[in-house]
């Protein structure tokens, strides 16, 4: 059976998967690299960690596979950015994670200039440290002779995809795909490239920037010297548009839930992109032989990084899958809200200063309140997601769920409470890498078009919303005047 290798450059880990024509999980190795929080505010990745840790994966699934696989295919964290040296690929600069908060002054004068409305028309997004633009602006003024050896030529930049791309290809390629492009705050929606007024308003020269193509096209081999093989890079998709994939929601009105680090919810708007007006994002969900199918996007900066925080800053949990059990035995009566604005809130409120707050503790608060709290905060924020979609018009009657946080059920049936939908899981839970697959798949003629690919696509377990209307109301009232509360602008 042919293979694809699907590469996922995540916010914490980088992965490496066989994935089979039939859809299955054939291997996989998975390797965490470092975080760096500088200051308050600021995320930054190390490139070559990324780098050194996306080799080792690829090259240890690459030996444990009986034959080469057919194509590969790149997913990854999007709106991070690098700059490099044309010459040697070296990065002048630690990564800004697009959970960097440090451009926020930046983004209050644009906004206060009146940049908004072009901003949101041409891109479909906000003005926000969240997107690319103003971090690859940062990286050019404070790194000495940037901006110059920039608009000279030297240098390159792009996000994750890119760096990955241009590495694996010795070089050769730097491109990128119209889903990464439209996360960068420079590409225009319509005109489906780099658009030049953007440009100037952010100050990033045209020669740092990739070329952008469609999500299945030819990105160029991989070198022997870099993964041992020369493999064809057929697909290339941000992690959130691969999942959508993934998910086969490949038909307007279809909807998927992805929790990792944070949580993004993406509708499939069809072939026109569908403005919000409710502070929601339109998003390049793929483009195939040049024609762009949009989505609406709802972006939550923290999901699993809540549940993280329990274990390593508060040290009540050893284990992430403990707030399955420790959720479940929270005291019936508890009113604990968590707020975890701990890099401001994202979709629909953008309030890049507010920070994270607690409310409602008392004497007996513990764990295991604090655990279904922080699940419950997540389960709020996508129902203030889904009700955004609803205002917009968005006919929502079901969500197709994935990432780490969907292997617990509490979580799950919790999510379907709060939100009034059922809730369905697949059962190749790995969504993002398999719609990078996918991709890589269609470019490879093993699969005749996304909608075959799609059809692999199966739910593992649906769950139903099992609480009173008036339990969910006020459950719901509680947790919008905790966000109230928090908000700073
Ligand atoms: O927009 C950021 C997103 O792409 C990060 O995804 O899965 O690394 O949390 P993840």
């Amino acid at each position: 059976m042919p293979t694809i290798l699907a590469l996922d450059q995540g916010t914490t880990s980088s992965r490496a998967l066989l994935i089979g024509a039939d859809g299955r999980v054939l291997d996989s190795a998975q390797e965490e690299f470092p975080q760096r929080y500088p200051r308050d505010g600021w995320v930054e990745h190390d490139p070559e960690a990324i780098w050194d840790s996306q080799v080792r994966t690829a090259r240890a699934v690459l030996e444990r596979a009986e034959e080469t696989p057919a194509a590969l295919g790149i997913t990854n964290q999007r709106e991070t950015v690098v700059v490099w040296d044309r010459k040697t690929g070296a990065p002048i600069a630690p990564a800004i994670v697009w959970q960097d908060r440090r451009t926020a002054l930046e983004c209050r004068r644009l906004r206060e200039a009146g940049h908004d409305a072009l901003i949101a028309e041409r891109t479909g997004l906000l003005i926000d440290p969240y997107f690319s633009a103003t971090k690859l602006a940062w990286l050019l003024d404070h790194t000495e002779g940037a901006r110059a050896r920039a608009e000279a030529g030297e240098l390159a930049a792009g996000t994750i995809d890119s760096f990955l791309l241009w590495r694996l290809t010795g070089g050769a390629v730097h491109a990128t795909d119209a889903t990464n492009a439209c996360r960068t705050s420079l590409f225009g929606l319509d005109a489906q490239d780099w658009d030049d007024e953007l440009l100037d308003l952010f100050r990033v020269p045209r020669a740092l920037l990739p070329d952008v193509r469609d999500c299945a096209s030819d990105f160029g081999t991989t070198t022997r010297e870099a993964l041992g093989v020369g493999l064809p890079v057929g697909g290339i998709a941000g992690d959130q548009q691969a999942a959508l994939i993934g998910q086969a929601c490949l038909a307007p009105g279809m909807i998927k839930s992805t929790y990792g680090t944070g949580c993004f919810v993406v509708l499939n708007t069809g072939g026109s992109p569908v403005r919000s007006g409710h502070r929601l994002l339109t998003t390049v969900a793929y483009r195939l032989g040049g024609k762009p199918t949009f989505a609406v996007e709802g972006s939550i900066f923290v999901a699993g990084a809540a549940v993280q925080w329990l274990r390593d800053g508060l040290g009540v949990l050893d284990h992430a899958a403990e707030t399955e059990a420790l959720a479940a035995q929270a005291k019936a009566d508890s009113r604990v809200v968590m707020v975890p604005a701990f890099t401001g809130l994202g979709a629909p409120h953008w309030d890049a200063e507010a920070r994270g707050a607690i409310f409602g503790l008392t004497r007996d608060t513990g764990p295991a309140e604090l655990a279904r709290a922080a699940l419950d905060a997540v389960a709020h924020q996508t129902d203030d997601l889904v009700a955004a979609m609803r205002a917009d018009g968005g006919v929502i009657e079901s969500l197709r769920i994935d990432g780490g946080m969907v292997a617990n059920d509490w979580f799950c049936q919790d999510l379907s409470d709060v939100t009034g939908l059922p809730t369905e899981r697949p059962v190749m839970t790995e969504t993002t890498a398999m719609g990078a697959a996918m991709l890589a798949g269609v470019q490879a003629g093993l699969f005749a078009s996304l909608d075959e690919a799609a059809s692999l696509w199966r739910a593992e377990k649906r769950f139903e919303p099992k609480i009173a209307a008036h339990a969910r109301k006020a459950r719901r009232a509680r947790w919008q005047d905790a966000v109230r509360r928090t908000l700073v602008s």
